[in-house]
């Protein structure tokens, strides 16, 4: 039997630049980057320097103005808008540092949310989302809503919505910057495991307990990154 080991995220020389008057910013200047099947990778950097930007590329959220961003085999430069929104669905699980739970759905609902784009049936995408509750430890507290749950308790529902479509990646933008160490400590091991348990894993995050646990560490620099040696 062989084994290859596949990229899965492939960025070649990615630019993204915003024209601010008369000047050109670039939010990613000229950045390459490959993330093979299964890795767990920690982006870290100081604020403004191009992580969510590089997050946001990687996951469809954004366009970056010139060069190839290719995941799970797709060139994304060359879908449409609503291709995108496909593969997005698809491929991606995306955790927002700020939740983005709709407020006035339940756990459940919120959950339930991105397999109306599938094509399961009501049952069976209650069912789904009940799993992944589950999963993250919530079934208890599948009718509540966002204000009736703590904030650790709503990035478990922000994490179970990610997992819902089964993704391929999974990409979290400062995950547990909103919460207190205990209750990130809480989501970072059940990233951790869902890692384990084969899905490719980026995370966004400051705290060096994360990066440490990740297997490799990416810096981001005025838009440019490097692989941190964390031998030396
Ligand atoms: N729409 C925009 N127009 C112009 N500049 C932008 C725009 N969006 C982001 N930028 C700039 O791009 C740079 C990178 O932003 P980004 O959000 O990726 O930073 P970050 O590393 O995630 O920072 P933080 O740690 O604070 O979240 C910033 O300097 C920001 O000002
Ligand atoms: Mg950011």
């Amino acid at each position: 039997m062989s084994y290859f080991v596949v990229a899965v995220i492939q960025l070649d020389q990615v630019t993204k630049t915003y024209q601010l008057g008369d000047e050109q910013f670039h939010a990613l200047d000229n950045v390459s980057l490959s993330v093979d099947d299964g890795e767990f990778v920690a982006i870290t950097g100081p604020s403004g320097s191009g992580k969510s930007t590089l997050a946001n590329v990687i996951s469809g959220l954004d366009r970056a103005t010139s060069g190839r961003v290719v995941v799970n085999g797709k060139d994304l430069s060359s879908l449409s808008d609503r291709e995108i929104s496909l593969f997005r669905n698809k491929t991606i699980g995306f955790i927002f540092q700020s939740f983005n739970l709709k407020s006035d759905s339940t756990a459940l609902e919120n959950v339930m949310l991105p397999l109306i784009f599938s094509k399961m049936g009501p049952r069976e995408r209650k069912a789904r989302a009940s799993e992944c509750l589950a999963q993250v430890g919530l079934s208890d507290r599948a009718n509540h809503r966002p204000s009736q749950l703590s904030g650790g308790q709503r990035q478990r529902v922000a994490i179970a919505r990610a997992l819902a479509t089964e993704p391929t990646v999974l990409v979290a933008d400062e995950p547990t910057g909103n919460l207190d160490s205990e209750r990130g400590r809480e989501i970072l091991r059940l990233l951790h495991e869902l890692n384990e348990n084969g899905i490719t894993l980026l995370i966004i995050t400051h705290d060096d307990s994360i990066a440490s646990r990740a297997g490799r560490v990416i810096e981001v620099r005025d838009g440019q990154v490097r692989t941190l040696d964390r031998h030396s």
